[in-house]
């Protein structure tokens, strides 16, 4: 039979999305590190916010935003007009394929990078196109050398999920320099606070219109169920992504959080360390185990191993122990695992199990 309900091309090159694993059946006492979400969870401030929520549920949240933004201004010493906010910063991103991208139009990313760069490019109908990284960090001569005419957006997560590597500004800055001003490069600043001293690249929106910053909540913020990112850009693209953004795509309690979450600096800086800490730890005790492991700039770490079933393996005897981990063949690393940083005591945990994995092993 002749299909008469068919979607746009390219929708259906789109892979469906398969979210970090939370439950290893049979197993107690487990613990997800599939997902880099903050193990402390939010703000206790943010908590109470969410909560107080409760008697206007049934009352339309702002749409414009504006305390939010200005909340996040605030805290990040930025133009409040060039701030947008958006459910999840995946939704900036899928914001900037629709207003930017369309059929035979590129949509540039990174070799490993986030996986919804392709998502987002191929649902808007342009062309994804994957550009090799230099052993898993942005390589901008490779970026540079890809661009053509048609090329349109080039994304790039600073630090990057799932490699934790991350570029310094002196390279955006020649990515920068080395593309025509009517591509747009988005810095995508999912895990920009772990970077001590990085602004996620907010001063270099400030220079050029052709870049915009995406960040979120959902990461040392802990507010990945609520759903709130944001976008910084200039103000005629702010203008632009505004038209697409639904009056109410982000829920009352969400904002609320939001606002209170930015506004404990120091409950985010508490975290900070603690992740600083707990990643240390960990990356010396893997590689002290003799598994190859790269510095990471972010709340996880991405251990190498010799093979693809050597990673299952590890994988294997993780979830056995409880330990919830990626795998990110998806992202063609076939022989490593992202394990997220949690509490010290996951770290000891995750530790003590490779310790003991790697025994059996010889
Ligand atoms: C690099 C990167 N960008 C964007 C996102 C999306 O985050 P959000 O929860 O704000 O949609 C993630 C989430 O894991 C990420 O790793």
């Amino acid at each position: 039979m002749t299909k008469i309900i068919t979607p746009k091309p390219g929708i259906m090159d789109i892979e469906l999305y398969v979210g970090g694993k939370s439950h290893a059946v049979g197993i107690e006492n487990t613990v997800k590190l599939s997902s880099n979400e903050n193990p402390f969870g939010p703000s206790p401030k943010a908590k109470d916010a969410y909560r107080n929520q409760t008697d206007f549920l049934a009352v339309y949240p702002s749409s414009d935003h504006n305390e939010l933004r200005q909340a996040i201004a605030n805290i990040n010493r930025l133009n409040f007009e060039q701030v947008i906010c958006g459910n999840g910063s995946d939704e900036i991103i899928t914001f900037l394929c629709q207003a930017f991208a369309g059929v035979g139009d590129e949509v540039l990313f990174t070799e490993h990078g986030f996986g919804m760069y392709r998502i987002c490019a191929l649902g808007a109908g342009a062309t994804p196109v994957e550009v090799p990284e230099n052993s898993r960090v942005t390589d901008v001569d490779a970026l540079i050398e890809r661009c053509t005419e048609n090329t349109k957006l080039i994304f790039i997560a600073n630090p990057n999920n799932p490699t934790g590597t991350f570029i310094p500004l002196t390279e955006i800055e020649r990515l920068i320099d080395g593309v025509p001003k009517n591509i747009l490069i988005i810095l995508d600043g999912a895990y920009a606070e772990y970077v001590e001293g990085y602004d996620g690249g907010a001063q270099l929106v400030e220079m050029h219109e052709n870049v915009v910053m995406t960040r979120t909540f959902s990461k040392v913020y802990g507010l990945g169920g609520l759903r709130i990112g944001w976008g910084y850009a200039s103000p005629e693209v702010v203008d632009i992504l505004a038209r697409l953004r639904g009056p109410f795509n982000i829920n009352r309690a969400a904002l609320s959080a939001a606002i209170a979450a930015v506004n404990d600096e120091n409950y985010v800086n508490e975290c900070l360390i603690q992740n600083n800490n707990c990643g240390n730890f960990l990356i010396n005790e893997i590689r002290n185990l003799g598994f190859e492991c790269d510095d990471t700039y972010a709340n996880f770490i991405l251990p190498r191993f010799i093979d693809e079933n050597q990673a299952d393996a590890a994988n294997a005897a993780l979830e056995n122990a409880g330990l919830i981990v990626r795998q990110v063949k998806g992202y063609n690393l076939h022989n490593c695992l992202r394990i997220t940083i949690g509490k010290e005591v996951d770290c000891y945990r995750v530790i003590n199990t490779l310790k003991k994995f790697k025994e059996n092993q010889s």
